[in-house]
């Protein structure tokens, strides 16, 4: 394991040492969930909208997933067969607290050879192949074990995100650079390593910014703040052609019904 990995991992150890309370991830406070499963959502109303969503028959794999915030949303969403992974095993030990339906298993993103190919069929990340030292390595093998479909959901590179957003990331002695994607960069790298013109790569882009907009609700009467979370996001879909946010959907060739 390079050392850079190491020290991710080391430093997700550390964040699982000290922190107790993980209750955002399971709260059903509607404000909460609507920030945090927000962009999970958009993915899987993609994934529909090409009749190619079936949570109740279909597994899924979560790459990157820290203590589970992604798979419970999945299992909330009627997912059955969901498997979280991470490089820190004690991350996945606080996911198996918070949800003990949840399937873990530790894995580097980057290297997934225990993995046979095509075998889950969704495969997610959020937030996490920035944190890899080669994130189009963590893609492809992403696409490598997914079935039908690999999901994205990870910076957008553009002059905004870069502006507002962090370029290096700093967790203790762990350092990132926060790689950013765009339509191009994810259907050059699907074509290049599937070898196939019928590989479907769909994006959004889209503002998302929970902190700010979760203090703006709360700034709210409590019966409000979904309703006011909702508005700001709302009133920047006219500009979501500049947001700094992408959630990709790449859609394995011959599985394009719908
Ligand atoms: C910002 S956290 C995101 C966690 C989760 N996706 C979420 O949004 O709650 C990034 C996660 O990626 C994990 N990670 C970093 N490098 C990794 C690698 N090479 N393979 C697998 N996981 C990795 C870290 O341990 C951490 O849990």
């Amino acid at each position: 394991m390079s050392s850079a990995i190491e020290s991710q991992r080391s430093a997700t150890a550390e964040i699982c040492d000290k922190r107790d309370d993980w209750s955002f991830h399971v709260t059903r406070d509607p404000l909460t969930r609507f920030l945090r499963d927000r962009r999970l959502q958009i993915s899987l109303d993609m994934l529909s909208a090409r009749n190619l969503l079936n949570p109740a028959q279909q597994s899924a794999l979560v790459v990157c997933g820290g203590v589970g915030g992604e798979g419970i949303f999945l299992r909330r969403a009627g997912f059955t067969d969901v498997t979280v992974t991470d490089l820190s095993e004690e991350a996945l030990a606080v996911c198996r607290r918070l949800d003990p339906n949840l399937r873990t298993m530790p894995l580097n993103a980057e290297n997934m050879a225990g993995i046979p190919d095509s075998s889950y069929d969704l495969v997610f990340v959020q937030d996490g192949l920035h944190h890899l030292p080669r994130p189009a390595l963590g893609f492809t093998e992403m696409l490598r074990v997914a079935r039908t479909a690999a999901i994205v959901i990870e910076p957008y590179e553009s002059l905004v995100g870069r502006l507002i957003g962090t370029e290096w990331e700093v967790q203790g002695k762990a350092v990132n650079y926060v790689f950013r994607w765009n339509h191009s960069m994810l259907k050059q790298m699907t074509l290049s390593y599937l070898l196939s013109a019928e590989s479907v790569v769909l994006t959004r882009r889209l503002w998302d910014h929970n902190l700010s907009v979760g203090k703006v609700a709360r700034r709210f009467p409590e019966r409000c703040r979904l309703l006011a979370a909702k508005c700001v996001y709302a009133a920047l879909t006219p500009v979501n052609s500049l947001g700094n946010m992408m959630v990709g959907v790449v859609v394995k060739p011959g599985k394009t019904a719908g």
